[in-house]
């Protein structure tokens, strides 16, 4: 590991204000941290004695459990705060939480929110490093960092290909943060969906919009797939999932259509047989577990850019 890295950021925010060398940065990063997962001890020192607190008021699965693991292998000391065992249920506000949790003096505030804007708010009211773990309809930036580590491991580069992104754009941070990260790595980037899950405007982040998703599909070289966001009404856009999935679900037949060694990704949680047939979710061209992989050694790379790590990793 080496000493200097391109970062000078106190927290992370979104992909909207990273700039290429950073992303980069962050991306070479979590190559080096990925051997850590096959070590018999999969620990490092280089976050000792600092503390990262996980404030999840949204449900996760993969992002709060592999900031946990990213933490840990790290050697900081993890502490995981969820909504339903907390006083925010006694109806304690979001700024009194956090400014609560400051007191206790962690170096690292991981905040995942259903409001948009939340983890900004947050940097004007404590001393720790923000980072954002998905805020509403915003932004979700360690995803789109993982999924460009991913694309970059099996396509060998990000600059030049097709990427697709399909689904319920309208409500995904995911898809937001990704179009931000893969547009400034060089990728050209297509968004498909239903028009009522497309946001207007879209077009504005340099994307080109599909209201079908065959041409869509066309010469891609990575497919990734965006789960339909029922906890955010979007099943009110489209008259039910099995006519959304005959329309805009990825299956092998659709796939045809991409590039042959074209990859297929999903952020997770999938909504199977809906956005994604099994077949083509378990299939060869399928990365989506390599992208929760590698989502771990992104978060180990995002809290040592953060945390001020050491560069001590054996
Ligand atoms: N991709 C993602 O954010 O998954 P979780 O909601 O399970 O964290």
């Amino acid at each position: 590991m080496t000493g200097a890295h391109a970062f000078s950021h106190k927290h992370l925010l979104g992909m909207e204000h990273l700039s290429a060398e950073e992303i980069t940065t962050i991306l070479d990063l979590g190559e080096n941290f990925l051997e850590i997962a096959n070590r018999s001890i999969k620990k490092v020192p280089t976050l000792r004695g600092k503390t990262v607190i996980n404030l999840f008021l949204e449900p996760s699965t993969r992002t709060r459990t592999s900031f946990e693991i990213a933490a840990k292998r790290l050697s900081a000391d993890g502490v995981n705060f969820t909504a339903a065992s907390s006083s925010t249920t006694k109806g304690e506000t979001l700024i009194d939480t956090a400014t609560n949790l400051d007191a206790m003096s962690p170096d690292i505030v991981v905040i995942r929110h259903a409001q948009a804007g939340s983890p900004l708010l947050l940097t004007k009211h404590i001393k720790a490093a923000v980072v954002n773990a998905g805020d509403g309809q915003h932004e979700h930036p360690t995803q789109a960092l993982l999924d460009a580590s991913t694309i970059r491991a099996h396509k060998g580069k990000i600059e030049g290909l097709t990427v697709v992104i399909c689904g319920d754009i309208d409500h995904s941070r995911v898809a937001r943060s990704n179009i931000f990260a893969l547009r400034k790595l060089g990728a050209r980037v297509r968004v498909a969906g239903p028009r009522s899950l497309l946001p207007l405007g879209i077009e504005s982040l340099g994307v080109e919009a599909f209201d079908r998703v065959e041409p869509a599909l066309e010469g891609a070289d990575v497919v990734m797939m965006l789960r339909i966001q029922l906890e955010r009404k979007a099943g009110g856009r489209f008259p039910n999932t099995r006519e959304y999935a005959r329309l805009f679900g990825l299956n092998a037949r659709r796939l045809a259509l991409a590039k042959p060694d074209a990859i297929v990704m999903h952020p997770g949680p999938m909504n199977r047989g809906v956005e994604i047939s099994p077949e083509v979710a378990d299939g060869p061209r399928s990365v989506i577990l390599d992208q929760v992989a590698r989502g771990v050694a992104i978060r180990m790379a995002v809290l040592y850019l953060l945390g001020g790590g050491s560069d001590a990793v054996e």
